[in-house]
């Protein structure tokens, strides 16, 4: 069996340097009071797709070669690991096929979607859809970048553990969450000489149970905690943890339950992140990254001008962090400052010149406000060069041609972008209808603006262009009638 040592963990790090976060952690009164000793958390929801999982996937990817690069990679996963390829691979220009299943989460296959990743949901649950991704690896012949038994996936994830014992070297317990074990078998290696303690829902035990047999067993998860729902443990994993002495604690669904109430703290979702946040950058002020994970939390809880402002003060330290321009720029979007979040874009470009979603905010921006429409084409296409298949930016130029005034152009590249956007987009179904008008072909626009309804049932916009459009068609009619 493959050995994953320290030093993998370390050249994992040299992998993807550059490209993911160095989470923060965060240290709380409340559980240390609890616990009776300083606790720490090592909040790795900021890490990029929101969990840890990029750092094995993007350890993996880069040890492909350009032929496999070529065939596309495939995973499977109930959610996060999916995220993490799709957004991973999209980075690399790799194409991805995930293996879901019915039952995942609709936000987290929606976001693997958004990606631009293809999801296969024919499995029933996550039994099925290791036979349903044995299957398909046969029939594409795509490279698997497994989610938990695979040694780069492992060294990638032990970067977390390499973290939290620099950043806090008295560390003496490490406890982690448990699925298939990657994660806690990386942290074993990347935390080296730490106690390690295995975390598993009693509902979702595969782990737990693979130790007990000698080898990994099938289990039916069934946890609340669906990030964990692996129906075994990973060989590697279970090899690890047992030479490691990783020790193994089950928790109930109550338990779980009480741990997330905890987190999340009182009514909004947000509020614990943010008054922790602040905590933070209060006691480090000194650190841009932290403004931005602050200035990230308010955003998500709609306070834009203070996410605005803690995004300003985190650039006031250091004006070349280009995840903190591109955030400001989505916030002065929400705000309505055109010109502000242009120029944010704009310097994100400048900082990060292969960054397409850079470029086609800047384009759809301009395509929105039907200004500068030339150089809207120009900066669409190059994000559509770096993710020719994005259909996010497809519709961008559909609707930049809309608004020169090129309608059958733009109806081609939005009924293009319909396709490609495999979660349907009411947005894009409103270009759509507005397309259709324009190409004379009422009926087709009707639908399309029915659509976007449906999926936005407020967006009273749109309704008033459905009955504007049928008063027209009946007096029309009316007219005709009474000419005759
Ligand atoms: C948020 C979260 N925590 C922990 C895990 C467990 O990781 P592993 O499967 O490597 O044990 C997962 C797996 O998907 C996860 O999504």
């Amino acid at each position: 069996m493959a050995e994953v040592s320290p030093a993998d963990v370390v050249a994992a790090r040299a992998a993807i340097a550059g490209r993911l976060h160095r989470t923060p952690i965060f240290s709380s009164a409340t559980l240390s009071k609890h616990v009776g000793a300083p606790v720490h958390l090592k909040a790795e929801l900021f890490q990029r797709t929101g969990s840890f999982k990029p750092r094995g996937v993007l350890t993996k990817l880069a040890s492909l070669s350009e032929d496999e690069k070529r065939r596309g990679v495939i995973g499977i996963s109930a959610g996060n690991h999916a995220q993490a390829l799709a957004y991973c691979s999209a980075l690399e220009g790799i194409n991805a096929l995930l293996v879901m299943w019915e039952g995942a989460s609709p936000q987290k296959i929606e976001a693997t979607r958004a990606y631009g990743a293809t999801v296969d949901l024919e499995a029933n649950g996550p039994g099925e859809a290791f036979e349903r991704l044995h299957e398909l690896i046969e029939q594409t012949g795509r490279p698997l970048v497994h989610p938990f038994d695979d040694p780069l996936t492992i060294a990638g994830q032990g970067t977390v553990g390499l973290e939290i014992v620099e950043d806090v070297p008295e560390t003496t317990v490490v406890i982690v969450p448990v699925g298939g074990g990657g994660l806690v078998s990386g942290v074993a290696i990347g935390a080296e000489g730490r106690r390690i303690v295995a975390v598993e829902p009693e509902l979702s035990d595969a782990l737990c149970r693979g130790l007990g047999a000698g080898e990994s067993v099938r289990v039916d998860p069934k946890s609340v905690a669906d990030g964990l729902s692996a129906p075994f443990a990973g060989e590697l994993p279970l090899e690890i943890c047992r030479r490691r002495d990783v020790e193994s604690v089950l928790v109930t669904e109550e338990e779980i339950a009480a741990g997330m109430r905890f987190l999340y703290g009182r009514a909004k979702r947000y509020d614990e992140a943010i008054s922790t946040l602040r905590e933070a950058v209060n006691m480090e002020p000194k650190r841009p990254e932290l403004f931005l994970y602050l200035g990230t939390a308010y955003y998500r809880a709609k306070e834009y001008d203070r996410a605005a402002q803690t995004l300003q003060e985190g650039l006031g330290l250091d004006d070349k962090q280009k995840d903190l321009h591109f955030q400001l720029g989505v916030v002065y979007e929400k705000q309505s400052r055109f010109d502000d979040a242009v120029s944010s874009f704009r310097r994100v470009i400048a900082l990060d010149p292969k960054n397409a979603e850079a470029y086609n905010y800047v384009g759809y921006m301009y395509a929105e406000k039907g200004q500068n429409l030339e150089e809207a084409i120009q900066l669409i296409g190059k994000a559509l060069d770096l993710e020719p298949e994005n259909g996010y930016f497809i519709d961008s130029l559909g609707w930049a041609y809309y608004q020169q005034g090129k309608y059958p152009e733009a109806l081609k590249e939005l009924k293009r972008a319909v396709m490609k956007t495999k979660e349907p987009d009411p947005v894009i179904y409103e270009h759509l209808g507005d397309a259709l008008v324009k190409n004379g072909l009422d009926e087709d626009a009707l639908a399309a603006w029915e659509k976007a309804l449906q999926l936005d049932p407020a967006a009273d916009g749109v309704k008033k262009k459905v009955n504007d459009l049928k008063d027209r068609q009946r007096r029309v009619k009316g007219g005709s009638k009474a000419s005759q």
